[in-house]
């Protein structure tokens, strides 16, 4: 179902029909609020034109879960993430196990988020990659079995800035991706309510080179599943585009490319010898591009707004108006309430663990006319979409 593509399949609109679920471009920076009167308009999916059929705009979307209160990507951290309301679940960051299982971590060295260095059988498991060009120790999902795999228990990743979370340490396994389709269906019968998932493809070009592409495994089990349709509640994510342009070939769900700092570049342009990086990426022509095989672009919060030399906030760039002026809607990331990850504008207090004034990064974000947000704390990314949305 690529670009080129107009035969639509099952009565069902290929892109034609995916396009047709994103109306960013019609309505520009801020209208997100445009005819706007309260949460419970907000949260009727989609009254503005804009965003995913079936969400509400902005978007609050639980990164790896509710990733503030417990351990990330573990059913505990997503079941939270939805019982606070969250629109959508980023479940998980995806990578393979060596057994070519999806699971669900951030990154494939699990060192930081299990309790692996606690089990003396894996011990000679622990090495050193190059992953993405980066020097890696540790010990790496495709190095293991999942039977092997789901002997390992979840831990805090950050446990300076959420001690709290260290109390969950143990309780849960790594979910499988498998785990997390049966999860969306059966929260969604309980619920009488669709679940929504946005679960990321995490390194692609480095596990395509190991024998472990990502995108197929996706596109099977979402097919198998039936969610691999423009109107599946399921969003793709990656920062390596040539793994959106590979997914827009075997699926029609949404898809979002994901967008680091200005001077980097995607891995996979790293690898084919693609000079560009994000700023161009983000220029008209890249935007543009990109709104020919992807649905939205999820830039890092500081594309929206830049911080300057000592970490405040300064003035909005022209992102969201050029890629709303593209079609592409956006979903930035990640706001979380500790102090550490604000700009420095908006910290309070001294603590690691300590809160900020989040609300008054939201309300800065907000302004700017994105789509949605991906929070660690989606509950009170909610409280701040309401009070965005009733003024
Ligand atoms: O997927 C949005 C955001 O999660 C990208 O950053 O590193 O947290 O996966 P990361
Ligand atoms: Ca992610």
């Amino acid at each position: 179902m690529g670009t080129q593509h107009t035969h639509e399949p099952d009565g069902q609109p290929g892109v034609t029909g995916r396009r047709a679920l994103l109306g960013a471009a019609v309505l520009g920076t801020g209208g997100a609020v445009l005819g706007l009167s309260g949460t419970a308009r907000a949260a009727g999916a989609r009254q503005d034109g804009r965003g995913v059929k079936g969400l509400p705009v902005p978007t609050i979307i639980g990164h790896r879960g509710a990733s503030g209160y417990r351990p990330e990507h573990t059913l505990g951290a997503y079941q939270l993430a939805l019982d606070m309301g969250a629109d959508i679940v980023e479940a998980g960051d995806l990578v393979p196990t060596r057994d070519g299982h999806l699971v669900c971590r951030h990154e494939p060295e699990i060192g930081g988020t299990t309790d692996v260095a606690d089990h003396p059988e894996f011990a000679d498991r622990r090495t050193t990659k190059v992953l993405d060009g980066v020097p890696t120790t540790g010990w790496f999902t495709e190095d293991f079995t999942l039977a092997e795999l789901k002997t390992l228990r979840a831990t805090e990743r950050i446990p300076a800035n959420r001690p709290h979370n260290t109390l969950y340490d143990g309780r849960w396994e790594i979910p499988t991706f498998e785990e997390v389709l049966r999860w969306q269906d059966e929260q969604t019968r309980k619920r009488g309510k669709q679940v929504w998932i946005y679960p990321e493809l995490k390194h692609p070009t480095y596990f395509r080179k190991l024998g472990l592409g990502l995108e197929e495994r996706v596109a099977k089990l979402l097919r198998a599943h039936r969610r691999d349709r423009w109107n599946s509640p399921v969003i793709l994510q990656s920062f390596e585009p040539t793994s959106i342009q590979r997914l827009n070939k075997l699926v029609d769900n949404p898809l979002v490319v994901l967008l680091s700092g200005a001077g980097t570049r995607p891995w996979d342009f790293v690898e084919t010898g693609d000079p560009r990086t994000v700023a161009d990426l983000v220029k008209p022509a890249g935007l543009r591009e990109i709104a020919s095989y992807a649905q939205g672009i999820g830039p890092t919060l500081d594309l929206i707004i830049p911080r300057d030399g000592a970490g405040n906030l300064t003035e909005p760039t022209g992102l969201v108006a050029d890629a709303h002026k593209v079609g592409l809607i956006l979903h930035p990331y990640t706001l979380r309430n500790e102090n550490p990850f604000l700009p420095a504008d908006f910290r309070r207090g001294t603590g690691a663990d300590a809160y900020g004034d989040v609300f008054g990064a939201y309300r800065a974000y907000f302004a700017t006319g994105i789509d949605g947000i991906f929070t660690d704390q989606p509950d009170t990314g909610l409280l701040a979409r309401a009070d965005f949305v009733n003024g």
